[in-house]
């Protein structure tokens, strides 16, 4: 199994220098410690990692877990636990502000139990500004790291038990994919698995791209093990994650290119008794091919999540979603030719710079158009340090922003009471 890599550990001896060794090594010296500490207090250690934002940090999260479970510690609800993580997300200004607000919170119970730890990892902690206020004003956090070196938790543990003082450990970007850590899965029948991390399109109005790095894919044997072992292990359907499955791009050694739809090919084949799901799919690179793919592999479920953001071409531009109205309506008419039953969902937001009552009025259009299944549905939030922040002012009222989502979701909400 995955989580039961067995490494001859000596941890009286230096960590060894293979990324997934050392982690072990410092697995079981977090052991030690945690072990003298719940002898102290007559019980074992609890955690509680909670988790916003995307499916990419639920998989990050339920990483965070089988670290530390394999530590010692043991789930609890948060009003109980002795270590509480935040795995935050920055992609909205209200996600953000939400952590604070917990964190707030957490302030007079740590002074009354000073064993207590706290830690912060995820999408906002690869934002300066975020890390610099936490260190003036929320000195009691002890454990902060970003997207990129999730993989060292049990390190930063055993440097937190050993200097007594806030760590402080965030990455600028990586190009390391370290495998084999412990995972704790949330659902026993279905799992994500990442295929690949980052993002390399720059929509003008995402921060995900500064903050999960560039575009990173994995090595398909290496996602076909962690398939196999899950299969073992009852898993029945898994969700293949990335910010855009469909830029998946593994080059062999040989020189041969293995793009999304060999891949899903590739999976789907190799644990026929699965049921395959992916997201997040972006219009612009839905290629024929792997709708093909799609619609002859009986074990690939029958749900696209296409986002298409905007259904005004002025806005699609300014976005930088790098297609049109046109092209995104044509990959809907190719996915319903090859497969009539195809769920379709998406992600729209509205009021981003310049939009207008027409071009709001076009998003309606394309919605009745195409009547998506299911919609996630924001409004827009300026991010710092994006190109739209810089270039694109932030020129929509939020009364009419909000307006505007209330017509949304009215709309949809018709659409998908009729289509159902
Ligand atoms: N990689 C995915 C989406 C990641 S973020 C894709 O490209 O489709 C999930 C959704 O959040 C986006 O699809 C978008 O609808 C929304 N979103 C992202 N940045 C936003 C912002 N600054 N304000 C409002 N919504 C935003
Ligand atoms: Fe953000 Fe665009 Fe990347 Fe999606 S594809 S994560 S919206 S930059
Ligand atoms: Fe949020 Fe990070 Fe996902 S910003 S949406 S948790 S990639």
């Amino acid at each position: 199994m995955l989580n039961n890599v067995n490494y001859d550990i000596d941890i009286t001896k230096e960590p060894p220098a293979d990324d997934t060794a050392r982690q072990y090594y410092f697995i079981e010296k977090a052991k030690a410690y945690v072990q003298r500490e719940s002898e102290e207090l007559g019980r074992p250690l609890t955690f509680c990692v909670t988790t916003f934002g995307c499916q990419m940090n639920a998989r990050d999260s339920e990483k965070l877990c089988g670290i530390l479970e394999k530590i010692g510690y043991v789930e609890a609800a948060e009003d109980e636990a002795d270590f509480i993580i935040f795995n935050t997300c920055t992609v909205r200004e209200n996600a953000n502000m939400r952590v604070y607000g917990r964190l707030g919170q957490l302030k007079p119970r740590k002074k009354k139990n000073p064993h207590m730890m706290i830690g912060l990892c995820g999408c906002m902690m690869q934002e300066p500004e975020v890390v610099e206020k936490l260190k003036t004003s929320y000195r009691y956090v002890d454990i902060i790291f970003g997207t990129h070196n999730i993989f060292k938790f049990a390190e930063l543990i055993v440097t937190r038990f050993e200097s007594q003082r806030m760590v402080i450990d965030i990455w600028k970007d990586t190009d390391k994919i370290v495998e084999d850590l412990p995972v704790e899965r949330k659902y026993s029948f279905k799992s994500g698995v990442n295929i690949m991390f980052g993002c390399n399109n720059f929509c003008s109005y995402c921060i995900v791209p500064y903050v999960r790095g560039r575009e990173r894919s994995r090595e398909p044997k290496e996602i076909i093990r962690e398939i196999e072992c899950l299969a073992a292990d009852g898993v029945v359907e898994i969700m293949l994650l990335g910010q855009n499955v469909n830029s998946y791009h593994y080059e062999y050694p040989d020189g041969r290119v293995l793009g999304f739809a060999g891949l899903l090919k590739l999976v789907a084949e190799s644990a026929p008794e699965m049921r395959v799901r992916f997201t997040t799919s972006h219009p612009k690179d839905m290629s024929d091919e792997t709708i093909q793919v799609i619609a002859e592999t009986p074990n690939v479920c029958r749900h696209i999540h296409l986002p298409v953001q905007s259904g005004s071409n002025k806005v699609l531009k300014a976005m930088n979603r790098k297609y049109t109205r046109e092209w995104y309506l044509d990959r809907i008419a190719a996915i319903r030719k090859a497969m009539p039953d195809c769920g379709i969902s998406t992600d729209m937001f509205t009021g981003f710079h310049d939009e207008s009552e027409e071009d709001f009025e076009e998003t309606l259009s394309l919605m009745r158009e195409v009547v998506f299944d299911s919609a996630f549905m924001f409004k827009y939030s300026e991010r710092p340090g994006t190109f739209a922040s810089k270039n694109l002012p932030d020129n929509v009222s939020e009364e009419v922003k909000i307006d505007r989502l209330n017509r949304m979701i009215a709309l949809q909400n018709e659409l998908s009471a009729e289509s159902s």
